[in-house]
C-alpha cells in the first residue's frame, strides 16, 4: 500500500488510471506480486520478453558481464567484445547488405537515428511514414505518428519536424507521393500499435520498387516485430523484403534496454564524415545490455522459438475464435489483437483480467481490442490454461 502511494506520488505519472499491480518477481510467462498471486504476462513488456521473465541464460549472461565491466567510455571508441559480437549475430542474421550496426539505447532513439542516417545520406529532407503508425516519443519520432490519428498526441507538442507527410498503410496508388523530395520511407512492415495490421499482399514489395525509383531509403522499424515474433527472426525475412535500414529494440536487449539501427556499411558511413561523429551516443550498446541481448537472440535461434510462434500464435486464436464476444483476430505469428468491437467491453475485460491473474492491454490506436504477446517461450498447456482464463472472463461481460 504504501509503495504504492509512494509510485503515485514519486515516479512521474503518464496515465490517469495505471494498473498499479506490484511486482515481486517474474518467471518464464509469468510474473507474481508480493502477495503471492500470479498473472499470466500476455503483454510481455510489448514484445519485449521473448524469451521469458528472468531467463536463466540471460540472467547468467547478466551476471558475469556485469562483474568483468560495465560501462567504461561513449560508443565507438573502444573494442568490447559483447558489441562486436551482438554486431556480428544480428548482420549474420539479416539479409544482406545490413552488417553495420549502430546501438543505442531505446526504440524512439534507433528511430531518430535512422531518419538522420537517411537525411544525411540522400541529402533530402521529406520524411514519409502511414496512418496509425507508432515509432516512438522523442521528437523526430513522433513526428513520424501518422496523420490525422497521431495528432491526437502531437498536437500539444508542435512545431515538429518539418517536411513529414503520411500515407496510407496498404494504399498502392499513394505510394506515388514517394518522390525524388522523399529521404526516406518509415514502415512497420506489420503495423502493430495500429491493432495488428498485415501488410496487403504485395504491399512491401511495391514500396520497395518506388523508394528504388525516386532513390528514397526505405526504412523498416522492426521495433516489435524483430526477434521471432512474427514467425521468423526478422519480419522482412517474412515477407521477402529488405530495408535499407532496419530499427530494432524491444527483444533486442533480452530484457535489458538497447536499441538499434542497421544498415549498410555504405549507407551507414555517411555517419562518419561531414560532419563527423555524426550520431553520438553515451550509453548505446552498453556492454552489460548486449551480452544480455546476444544470449537472448542464440537462445531465440537453438530452441527455434521464431518459427514454434506461428503455432502457438494459431493455437491462441482458435482457442477464442468461437466465443460470443470475439468479433475478429487478427495476427502475425504470436502477436494478436483480440477484437470486441467496443470499448466500454474491453475496459471492463481489463478489470475481469486483473481480478483473474491475466494481464493485457489495449493498442495506442486501437481501443477496442486486447493484445496477446507472450514470452515466445509460451507452453501448449500455458496457452490452454490462459484461454480458458480468458474465456472465463469474456463469459462475464454483457
Ligand atoms: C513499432 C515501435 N516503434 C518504436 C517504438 C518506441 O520504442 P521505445 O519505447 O523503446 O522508444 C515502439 C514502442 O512501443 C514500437 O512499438
Amino acid at each position: 500500500m504504501i509503495l504504492r502511494k509512494q509510485f503515485l506520488q514519486h515516479v512521474a505519472q503518464t496515465s490517469p488510471s495505471p494498473m498499479l499491480v506490484e511486482v515481486e518477481r517474474a518467471e518464464g510467462s509469468c510474473f507474481y506480486t508480493p502477495e503471492g498471486k500470479r498473472y499470466y504476462d500476455l503483454v510481455a513488456g510489448v514484445s519485449v520478453s521473448n524469451v521469458g521473465h528472468c531467463n536463466p541464460v540471460v540472467v547468467e549472461a547478466v551476471q558475469q558481464q556485469a562483474a568483468r565491466y560495465m560501462h567504461v567510455m561513449v560508443y565507438g571508441e573502444l573494442v568490447e567484445a559483447p558489441q562486436v559480437e551482438y554486431a556480428k549475430r544480428i548482420a549474420e542474421l539479416l539479409p544482406d547488405p545490413l552488417e553495420s550496426v549502430y546501438f543505442l539505447n531505446s526504440g524512439a532513439e534507433a528511430v531518430e537515428g535512422a531518419l538522420k542516417l537517411a537525411k544525411r545520406y540522400t541529402g533530402r529532407t521529406e520524411l514519409i511514414s502511414f496512418r496509425r503508425a507508432y515509432h516512438g516519443s522523442t521528437h523526430g519520432a513522433m513526428s513520424m505518428m501518422g496523420t490525422p490519428e497521431g495528432e491526437e498526441w502531437k498536437a500539444a507538442f508542435r512545431p515538429l519536424l518539418p517536411d513529414v507527410q503520411s500515407l496510407e498503410f496498404n494504399d498502392f496508388e499513394q505510394l506515388s507521393r514517394i518522390t525524388t523530395r522523399t529521404a526516406a520511407v518509415l514502415v512497420e512492415p506489420l503495423q502493430g500499435e495500429a491493432g495488428v495490421r498485415q501488410p496487403a499482399k504485395g504491399f512491401l514489395k511495391a514500396l520497395r520498387k518506388r523508394c528504388d525509383e525516386v532513390g528514397a531509403l526505405l526504412i523498416f522499424d522492426e521495433i516489435q516485430t524483430g526477434f521471432g515474433r512474427t514467425g521468423e527472426i526478422f519480419a522482412c525475412v517474412k515477407y521477402g523484403v529488405t530495408p535499407d535500414v532496419i530499427c530494432l529494440a524491444k527483444a533486442l536487449g533480452g530484457g535489458m534496454p538497447l536499441g538499434a539501427f542497421v544498415s549498410s556499411s555504405e549507407i551507414m558511413s555517411s555517419l562518419s564524415h561531414s560532419p563527423v561523429l555524426g550520431h553520438i551516443t553515451t550509453f548505446g550498446g552498453h556492454p552489460v545490455c548486449c551480452a544480455a541481448g546476444l544470449a537472448a537472440l542464440n537462445y531465440i535461434v537453438e530452441k527455434d522459438l521464431h518459427h514454434k510462434a506461428e503455432a502457438k500464435g494459431a493455437m491462441f486464436e482458435c482457442l477464442l475464435a468461437d466465443h460470443p464476444q470475439v468479433r475478429e483476430i487478427r495476427r502475425g505469428g504470436l502477436l494478436l489483437a483480440v477484437e470486441l468491437g467496443v470499448p466500454e467491453k474491453l475496459y471492463r475485460l481489463m478489470e475481469l483480467f486483473k481480478e483473474a491473474g491475466v494481464m493485457s492491454d489495449w493498442f495506442l490506436y486501437c481501443d477496442t481490442a486486447f493484445r496477446i504477446s507472450p514470452p515466445l517461450t509460451i507452453s501448449e498447456m500455458e496457452i490452454e490454461e490462459c484461454c480458458e482464463i480468458i474465456r472465463e472472463c469474456l463469459d462475464r461481460l454483457d
